[in-house]
């Protein structure tokens, strides 16, 4: 593949990254969005919209179902208006975990949709169960051909209650869709509470849905007709992305400011950056890191919304190994998603993976340069951090993996100082 590898030249520890790095739209969000957006007849507009691979691939997946996608810049409109399929693409649906999200929208509006198991990243285990469960429990049919499977409900969904066994953003998302056309109302229990997650329910609302317990773990949906928002949907900003940036900016920053972030949504990530002895300022929408002389070993468990997001894991191990003494990282969501420690234990980290869930790492240990190709979205950026604090020029392969969630990120790196090119 052309153009699919990062080549990083480190920073050998010396803390000299100055400078602002904006942050755009969150991923999470504009993936849902555009789902939702399938259970209108009529156009939306979204702004702050990334310049993202799985944007396209949601767009395409939208546009072979009849609908109409269409972008400029970081703005984009969609109108479902004349979608009249229900089978989703398989390479496509197989190429993001979000395409699981289109199941709420096609069976509430058609009464039927058939897709593969959904993609994504390789973070362990990404089972279906709650979604086939759940609209089972709402009346819908459930059948497997080959390698795809069919929901139908022809008679529309009942309401009802749903208790998820698992907290789940997507599940949570896809049942808050299927609900506002279903034929009674829906309580969803045990729901997730991420920005995100808040960020679809406003939109649903802006378009006339009615959603009560919005940010809580407890949501009722009532049935309603969904018309086209009056004004553009503003995606939330990517705390992730942020994160990210700021993880960089506790181990190699001069001063790193990132902009255009809810520190709101931050919490339990400020939380831990300050506790490894970063100064960490919040001035609007703004946050700004410096590196500290020291970084403190902490001992840091993911969580859903509001507790540490797993996503930002990676990057916050990189920071972990340059701390002085031991650290403790239990990564409670996913069971695949320390793996990527191999890589920068090669790089000289002293990462022990104790169980799928647990690793201990020591430090400080300084990382030396390599060749090495990123597995996942976040688990590829946080090879780029651990590259940019390196002795030496690494270089760092499957850029494209880390172009599904991360617009232009070698120039907005390149913008605070790091050398990093793509070639
Ligand atoms: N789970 C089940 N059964 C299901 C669904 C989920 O057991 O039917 C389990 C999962 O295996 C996992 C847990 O539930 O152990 C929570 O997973 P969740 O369903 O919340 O994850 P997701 O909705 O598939 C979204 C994000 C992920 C993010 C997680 C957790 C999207 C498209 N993806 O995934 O983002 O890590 O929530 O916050 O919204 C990323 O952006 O890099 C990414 C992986």
């Amino acid at each position: 593949m052309k153009d699919n590898t990062f080549t990083i030249v480190g920073l050998s520890g010396k803390k000299l990254l100055k400078g602002s790095i904006p942050v755009f739209g969150a991923k999470n969000n504009v993936l849902k969005v555009m789902a939702a957006a399938a259970l209108i007849e009529g156009e939306s507009t979204f702004t702050n919209v990334p310049d993202i691979a799985d944007v396209v691939a949601m767009g395409k997946l939208l546009e072979d179902l009849g609908g109409y996608v269409k972008r400029d810049e970081h703005t984009l409109r969609v109108n479902a208006k004349d979608i009249t399929g229900t089978v989703l693409n398989s390479a496509l649906a197989k190429s993001m975990r979000a395409s699981i999200v289109l199941l709420g929208p096609l069976l509430a509006r058609f009464g039927s949709v058939t897709f593969p198991h959904p993609g994504g990243d390789v973070i362990g285990e990404r089972p279906i169960d709650l979604f086939i469960s759940g609209f089972q429990k709402l009346g819908a049919e459930f059948s497997e051909s080959g390698d795809s499977y069919t929901l139908k409900a022809p008679q529309g969904l009942s309401g009802g209650e749903i208790f998820f066994r698992i907290v789940s953003v997507t599940a949570t998302e896809t049942f808050m869709m299927a609900g506002t056309k279903a034929n009674a109302p829906l309580t969803l229990k045990n729901c997730a509470m991420e920005p995100e997650v808040v960020a679809l329910a406003e939109y649903l609302i802006s378009c006339g849905a009615k959603i009560e317990g919005v940010g809580s773990s407890t949501l009722v949906i009532y049935p309603s007709v969904l018309t086209p928002p009056a004004a553009p949907f503003a995606i939330v900003p990517d705390r992730i992305e942020a994160a990210t940036f700021l993880a960089l900016g506790a181990i190699a920053g001069e001063s790193i400011t990132v902009t255009g972030v809810v520190p709101a949504h931050m919490d339990a990530l400020l939380d831990a950056l300050r506790s490894t002895g970063a100064s960490v300022t919040v001035d609007g929408d703004t946050v700004t890191i410096s590196a500290p002389e020291v970084i403190q070993p902490i001992k840091l468990r993911t969580h859903e919304y509001p507790g540490f997001p797993t996503d930002a894991q990676a990057p916050m191990m990189v920071v972990l190994t340059q701390a002085e003494g031991e650290s403790t990282v239990v990564e409670t969501i996913f069971n695949g998603r320390l793996n990527y420690t191999t890589e920068l234990v090669g790089m000289g980290a002293k990462i022990s993976v104790v169980n799928p869930h647990r690793a201990t790492i020591k430090g400080k240990t300084p990382l030396k340069a390599r060749d090495i190709d990123g597995p996942d979205i976040r688990a590829g950026l946080s090879f780029i951090l651990a590259a940019a604090i390196a002795d030496g020029t690494s270089h760092i392969g499957n850029a494209h993996l880390v172009d599904r969630g991360y617009e232009a990120i070698e120039k907005r790196l390149a913008s605070v100082g790091l050398q990093i090119t793509r070639s």
